[in-house]
């Protein structure tokens, strides 16, 4: 491997400027390990304009390219950031992995939990680094409170956790954003599959695996979509969902989303142990990202910012090097430098296929309890494929 990883940025959407965003800020801090050197994307418009991005922020200009297959073929890069939309995760990938790269694949990391086992078999036994691009549980506020929850005990032993948000907000599924995030077959799912795969990764992160998920979900927006690559149809991925989680530890979580909420909008994000909760202080499905403050058992009451102090003085200078590298926080640059760092010095990324694989599974054990409508359904099945009736249909259209 030469000394700087020739990158790809795959996809130039919304999370894709994201991405070159903690590109820069590692630059800025004299990380030198990259170089960025092409740029994909079927709208040439947005390519170039992410070329000029790229730029401007880093200094080096990425050769366009409007097709992965193509830009494999280049052999302009050793390795991709894939910022695509789900249902060309595993296409992109596997395309990259046949031709000898590494890829950093944005959440879910394929769009159904065979897609993930096709990425795996496309890698077969090489040296190819295949990491997930999970960045909430490496800011600073999950860091601090899984460490405060586990290792500190902070709440006691876990018990149980409510988190329900209910809102009305407008979706514009015209923009092409939210239309690929309106069907099942481009999006695998909707917003639980979505936005909620740093939930059910960070849950699983702080309360151990999942065993059982009950769930049940609605469809409440009937917008036509119009999109390549599928037939012209109403929206129908669920905005609605009421869910109930048991972990194997015990834990019991409910979970219940909706943005089609008249009316008054409720926001509840607690998390319970026999001494004490936890108040999630944002109500977005990235628990913790701005902390969470401490309610004791009798009412004594513990701001974020203690546990954070407390967090950060318990780290020796290797761990903080490791979790926060140059004294960055932001988790986007974090997880750009942890997929560099895995290439160059061939070890395992913080969040690999098997987080990956744990995360996602626990989503689509919510999808296949849906869609035996309720019944309770194994995380565990839905995780070796055993259990698949609600992603059949994807794995069939794709080919997976
Ligand atoms: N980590 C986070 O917090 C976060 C937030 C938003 C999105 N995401 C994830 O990032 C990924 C992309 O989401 P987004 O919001 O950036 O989407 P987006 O719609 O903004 O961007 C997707 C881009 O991919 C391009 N594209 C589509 N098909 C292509 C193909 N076959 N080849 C090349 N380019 C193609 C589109 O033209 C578009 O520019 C998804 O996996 C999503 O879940 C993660």
């Amino acid at each position: 491997m030469p000394d700087a990883v020739r990158l790809a940025i795959v996809g130039a959407g919304g999370i894709a400027q994201l991405h070159i965003g903690g590109y820069e800020k590692l630059r800025t801090a004299g990380y030198d390990r990259f170089v960025i050197t092409a740029v994909c994307d079927v709208s040439a418009d947005s390519a170039h304009q992410t070329a000029d991005t790229i730029e401007e922020a880093l200094g080096e200009r990425p050769r366009v390219f409007e097709s992965v297959e193509e830009m494999v073929e280049a052999e302009e890069a050793d390795a991709a950031d894939i910022c695509l939309p789900h249902a060309y995760h595993h296409t992109a990938g596997i395309a990259c992995l046949h031709g000898g790269m590494h890829v950093l694949i944005e959440k879910p990391v394929g769009i159904t939990i065979e897609a993930t086992h096709r990425l795996l078999e496309a890698r077969g036994d090489r040296d190819l680094i295949i990491a997930g691009a999970e960045q909430v549980r490496r800011y600073i506020g999950p860091r601090t409170i899984e460490w405060a929850v586990n290792s500190q005990q902070v709440i006691g032993t876990p018990r149980f956790f409510t988190q329900e948000v209910f809102s009305k907000n407008h979706m514009d599924r015209s923009e092409y954003k939210w239309a690929w995030r309106s069907l099942k077959m481009l999006g695998g799912g909707g917003m639980l599959l979505d936005a909620g795969a740093h939930f059910s990764d960070m849950v699983q992160h702080v309360f151990g695996p999942a065993k059982t998920a009950i769930c049940m979900m609605r469809t409440l927006d009937e917008t036509i979509i119009n999109l390549p690559d599928v037939e012209q149809q109403p929206v129908d991925v669920e905005d609605y969902w009421t869910a109930t989680i048991i972990f194997d530890s015990g834990v019991i979580g409910h979970w219940a989303w909706s943005q089609h909420a008249a009316g008054r909008k409720l926001s509840t994000r607690m998390y319970y142990g026999t001494d004490g909760s936890l108040a999630d202080r944002q109500e977005w499905m990235h628990p913790f990202q701005h902390g969470a403050d401490l309610i004791l058992d009798g009412g004594c009451e513990v701001p974020y910012e203690e546990l954070e102090a407390q967090y950060l003085a318990s780290l020796s200078e290797e761990e903080a090097h490791r979790l926060f590298p140059y004294g960055i926080t932001d988790a986007f640059a974090i997880e750009c430098w942890d997929f560099v760092e895995a290439i160059t010095r061939g070890r395992e990324p913080e969040f690999g296929t098997e987080e990956a694989l744990q995360a996602k599974a626990l989503c689509f054990a919510l999808y296949e309890s849906a869609h035996l409508d309720g019944q309770p359904v194994a995380v565990e099945d839905v995780k070796t494929g055993k259990l698949s009736s609600y992603q059949d249909p994807i794995n069939e259209y794709w080919g997976i």
